[in-house]
């Protein structure tokens, strides 16, 4: 089969890849490029585990072809975190119980992650709803809703502590 060229920038990296026209992104990520923190649990478009953020938006990557990646940003969980520090919502999912097995986990956080970017301060409908994609067979949802509240708290916390910084 014909190879397809294609540049990404993946996690603040430039990647250049030659895939197959058919290759899904998810499989891209995991195999050819090792972010195996992107999980596949359907490959239906049904379950969320394999979201990432494309240009900043969360997206099922299962539901696009490693070369409709071409020219544009993807972050994956791997890419959240600064040296070696937990985004402030993996910690509040960490800490308030947020996950049990974990597969939905990463799906879970970025998906949520769009939402916070976009709204600092959510309605617990308006985290539901966007989470409506997104499914857990582990832990019933509460906990995961209140991770994502918890989170949107420290997110703003860090905001002001950043800004503090700066201004010194
Ligand atoms: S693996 Fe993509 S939505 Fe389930
Ligand atoms: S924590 Fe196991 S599927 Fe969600």
């Amino acid at each position: 089969m014909k190879m397809v060229k294609i540049r990404t920038r993946v996690n603040g990296k430039d990647i250049r890849s030659e895939v197959e026209p058919r290759e899904l992104l998810v499989h891209f990520l995991r195999e050819n490029l090792g972010l195996t923190g992107v999980h596949v649990g359907c490959d239906t478009s049904n379950c969320g585990a394999c979201t990432v953020l494309i240009d900043g938006k969360a997206v099922k990557s299962c539901t696009m072809l490693a070369v409709q990646a071409d020219g544009r940003e993807v972050t994956t969980i791997e890419g959240i975190s600064k040296n070696d520090e937990l985004h402030p919502l993996q910690k509040a999912f960490l800490e308030k119980h947020g996950l049990q097995c974990g597969y939905c986990t990463s799906g879970m956080i970025l998906t949520s992650y769009w939402l916070l970017k976009n709204n600092k301060n959510p309605t617990e409908e308006e985290i539901r709803k966007n989470l409506s994609g997104n499914l857990c067979r582990c832990t019933g949802y509460q906990s995961i809703i209140e991770s994502v509240k918890y989170g949107a708290q420290l997110m703003k916390e860090k905001e002001k502590e950043e800004q503090q910084i700066e201004v010194r």
